[in-house]
């Protein structure tokens, strides 16, 4: 069995004690050289509690076999060890320090410079050269100070022993961490990363740029950009050949690459071509089928042609009854080509596309057979109602009746008055009646119309002439005319009042009075005759005898009495009364009686005022004693071109003599011969 020296002694012996008490141990020869010795020869069996072990243990430099030999068991000296080849060398207690009896060694020399000697060492303090600047590391290198020395290490992104130090190629070495897709650049002592074009990021990490999307790329207008990692591509759409950053179109109609149909057309576009359809078919191009253009109705055949669909076209031809060219058919005259069936007395006409042949008038058939008619007794006739049809072969005649006119299909009435055509008479009015005429004899005629004699509306009593006129009979009339006394205009007569209007022959002393139609006279009181002559029988009063006389005055209303005693004014004026009662003084009414009155007066020479009955009743007012006025006088002195009266104190009026005779004012208390008057019933 081996056992570990390097292993705890105590521990192990303890163990080998055991063990040792049942193995006998021997002792060996010394073999060991200087620095050991062999154990003692054991000549006994001890028990292992004295085996090698605790030889070995407390005899160094000897050995101690469990197997009785006679080779010597070393034991090495303090100090020493036994290599493999069993000779004790010294222990390097700087290296592996001592054994601390506890079953490990202790280092020794902590802190300082542990100097190993032969079967020993010692300890020596440190230098920190790193400090004291006595080492000779590298500019790029970190100085570590050890125990007795220093070590030089490059800094990191450099590379040797310390004293000497290059810079680090990472980007070489690959030691770098840039980005897959960055170009790495070695700085001394590093190394800077940066993304490759089409990459962006930080260089340690580079992420793929998009240029189609941002359009950083430089794809032709007609190219589409497909984005790489870390770059793009361009190609060329469909239509256009290049590399993408230049595209030029593709000509695919000459190049036969088109999928045009058969009769389509094929016109090359940019990037693209297009196929339309020839004429006559139809399609998207790139299938075209026939185009029907007859049932489609786009063909241009004429109205009266048929259309027959070809493919890609179409056919025209004018139909029977047509000539042309099928676009423009033309009807054919078949009654002038004289290709018609007509009959003989039928006409021909001409249709569009064809013809008709009808019966001449006069003829009944279809038109290729006719046969002749009798328009006049099936009534076929167009004659007017007032005519008279006759029959003739294909024809008939028509004439108007007597008492219209026309050509016998129209008959118009026959106005035989206006066309002087009647046989009325004279004094006869004239009627047309459709077809004929009447006549009637004219107000005032009789007779037939024919013959009209004069009528006496007189003796017939059918005028119309005033009760109170005569009728005088005319040669177709009568005239009427009022009676004498009657006035109007024969068929009304109005009394004539003769006796207002002054016609009548009355008396001046009548009364006339009307009658209806006349007057009748009748003499006034105190007159006597026929009325048309009156006698008047009225006589002045007697008057006193003497030279007074009454006179009647020549109108006949009064009488005038002459006294030529001569009064005062106031005596005659009461005189006159005394002498006749209601007699007053002379009131001269007219020139007439101006004149009865002078012809009383006696023709004297001298001067003798008469009185009459003239008084201002207000100073310069003359009047008559009944009031009446003076005014229109002529027989004042002044009014025959003498001055008017203009003594205001002769307010008595007086009649000059004979030779004057003329009215004069007079002092009415001088006296004077007077007139008296009375009035006649
Ligand atoms: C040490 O490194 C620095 C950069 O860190 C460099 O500039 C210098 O040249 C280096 N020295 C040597 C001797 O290589
Ligand atoms: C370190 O390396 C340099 C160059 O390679 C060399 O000259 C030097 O002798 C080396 N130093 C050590 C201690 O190996
Ligand atoms: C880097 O670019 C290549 C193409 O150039 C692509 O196949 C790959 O996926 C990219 N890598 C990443 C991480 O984007
Ligand atoms: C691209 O195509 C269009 C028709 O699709 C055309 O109008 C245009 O001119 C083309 N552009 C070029 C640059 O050819
Ligand atoms: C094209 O039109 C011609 C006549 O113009 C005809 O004979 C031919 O059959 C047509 N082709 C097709 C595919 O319809
Ligand atoms: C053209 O018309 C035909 C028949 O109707 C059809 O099969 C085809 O798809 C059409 N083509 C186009 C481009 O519309
Ligand atoms: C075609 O014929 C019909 C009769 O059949 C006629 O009425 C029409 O006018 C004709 N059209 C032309 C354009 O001649
Ligand atoms: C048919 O005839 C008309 C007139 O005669 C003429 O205008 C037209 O051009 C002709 N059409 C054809 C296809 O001959
Ligand atoms: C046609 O009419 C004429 C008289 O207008 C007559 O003489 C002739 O016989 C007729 N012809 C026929 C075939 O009836
Ligand atoms: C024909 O004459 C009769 C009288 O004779 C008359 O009543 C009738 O209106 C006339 N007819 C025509 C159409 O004039
Ligand atoms: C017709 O009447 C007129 C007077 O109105 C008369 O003068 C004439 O003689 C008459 N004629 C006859 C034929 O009676
Ligand atoms: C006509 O005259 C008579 C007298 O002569 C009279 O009686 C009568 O009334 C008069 N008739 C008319 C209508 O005045």
């Amino acid at each position: 069995m081996m056992v570990q020296v390097t292993r705890s002694e105590w521990t192990v012996a303890a163990l080998l004690l055991v063990i040792g008490m049942s193995i006998p141990g021997k002792a060996q020869e010394n073999s060991c050289g200087q620095y050991g010795r062999c154990a003692p020869p054991l000549t006994f069996q001890l028990p292992n509690l004295f085996g090698c072990y605790f030889y070995n243990l407390f005899v160094f430099g000897g050995s101690c076999n469990t197997q009785p030999t006679t080779t010597c068991q070393c034991v090495c000296l303090n100090g020493f060890s036994q290599d493999a080849g069993g000779n004790c060398v010294d222990i390097n207690e700087c290296a592996v320090g001592i054994p601390s009896g506890l079953g490990s060694n202790l280092q020794v020399c902590v802190g300082d410079i542990c100097v190993n000697t032969v079967g020993g060492y010692y300890c020596t303090p440190d230098l920190d050269e790193c400090t004291l600047g006595t080492n000779n590391c590298a500019e790029n290198a970190t100085c570590t100070n050890t125990v007795g020395s220093f070590s030089c290490s490059c800094l990191p992104g450099f590379s040797g022993n310390g004293t000497a130090c290059d810079n680090v190629d990472e980007c070489s070495l690959g030691t770098d961490n840039c980005a897959e897709n960055a170009t790495c650049t070695d700085t001394v002592g590093s190394f800077s990363c940066s993304c490759l074009p089409g990459f962006t990021g930080d260089g340690t990490t580079c992420n793929d740029v998009d240029e189609c999307s941002l359009g950083t790329d430089n794809c032709a207008e007609n190219a589409t950009c497909t984005n790489t990692v870390g770059s793009f591509s361009c190609s060329c759409l469909p239509g256009f050949t290049g590399d993408g950053i230049k595209c030029n179109d593709l000509d695919e109609c000459s190049l036969g690459t088109d999928n045009c149909a058969e009769n389509a057309t094929c016109k090359d576009t940019v990037g693209s071509f297009s196929c339309s359809c020839l004429p006559g078919f139809t399609g998207n191009g790139t299938t075209c089928n026939d185009v029907d253009e007859c049932s489609l109705g786009t063909d241009n055949c004429a109205e009266n042609a048929t259309c027959t669909d070809t493919v890609g076209s179409f056919s025209c031809s004018c139909l029977p009854g047509f000539t042309g060219n099928g676009t423009k058919c033309n009807n054919l005259d078949e009654c002038s080509l004289g290709t018609d069936n007509c009959a003989e007395n039928a006409t021909c006409t001409d249709t569009v596309g064809s013809f008709s042949c009808s019966c001449l008038p006069g003829f009944t058939g279809d038109g290729i057979k006719c046969n002749d008619l009798d328009e006049c007794s099936l009534g076929r006739d167009n004659c007017a109602e007032n005519a008279t049809c006759t029959e003739a072969v294909g024809s008939f005649s028509c004439s108007c009746l007597a008492g219209f006119t026309g050509e016998g299909t129209t008959c118009a009435n026959l106005d035989e008055c206006s066309l002087g055509r009647d046989n009325c008479a004279e004094n006869a009015t004239c009627t047309d009646t459709v077809g004929s005429f009447s006549c009637s004899c004219l107000a005032g005629f009789t007779g037939d119309g024919t013959t009209c004699a004069n009528l006496d509306e007189c003796s017939l009593g059918t005028d119309n002439c005033a009760e109170n006129a005569t009728c005088t009979d005319t040669v177709g009339s009568f005239s009427c005319s009022c009676l004498a006394g009657f006035t109007g205009d024969g068929t009304t007569c109005a009394n004539l009042d003769e006796c207002s209007l002054g016609t009548d022959n009355c008396a001046e002393n009548a009364t006339c009075t009307d009658t209806v139609g006349s007057f009748s006279c009748s003499c006034l009181p105190f007159f006597t005759g026929d009325g048309i002559t009156c006698v008047d029988t009225r006589t002045c009063p007697g008057g006193p005898p003497g030279s007074e006389f009454w006179v009647k005055s020549s109108d006949g209303t009064k009488c005038f009495q002459f006294f030529s005693d001569q009064l005062d004014y106031a005596s005659a004026k009461t005189q006159c009364s005394t002498n006749v009662t209601g007699s007053t003084l002379a009131i001269i009414l007219s020139e007439s009686q101006n004149s009865d009155v002078e012809g009383l007066i006696p023709n004297v020479t001298t001067s003798v005022k008469n009185w009459i009955g003239l008084e201002q009743s207000t100073p310069g007012t003359w009047a008559w004693l009944d009031g009446s006025s003076t005014a229109g006088y002529i027989n004042w002195d002044g009014n025959n071109g003498g001055t008017a009266p203009s003594n205001a104190d002769k307010a008595c009026g007086a009649i000059n003599n004979k030779q004057i005779k003329k009215w004069k004012e007079q002092t009415c208390s001088e006296p004077g011969q007077y007139i008296c008057e009375v009035i006649l019933p």
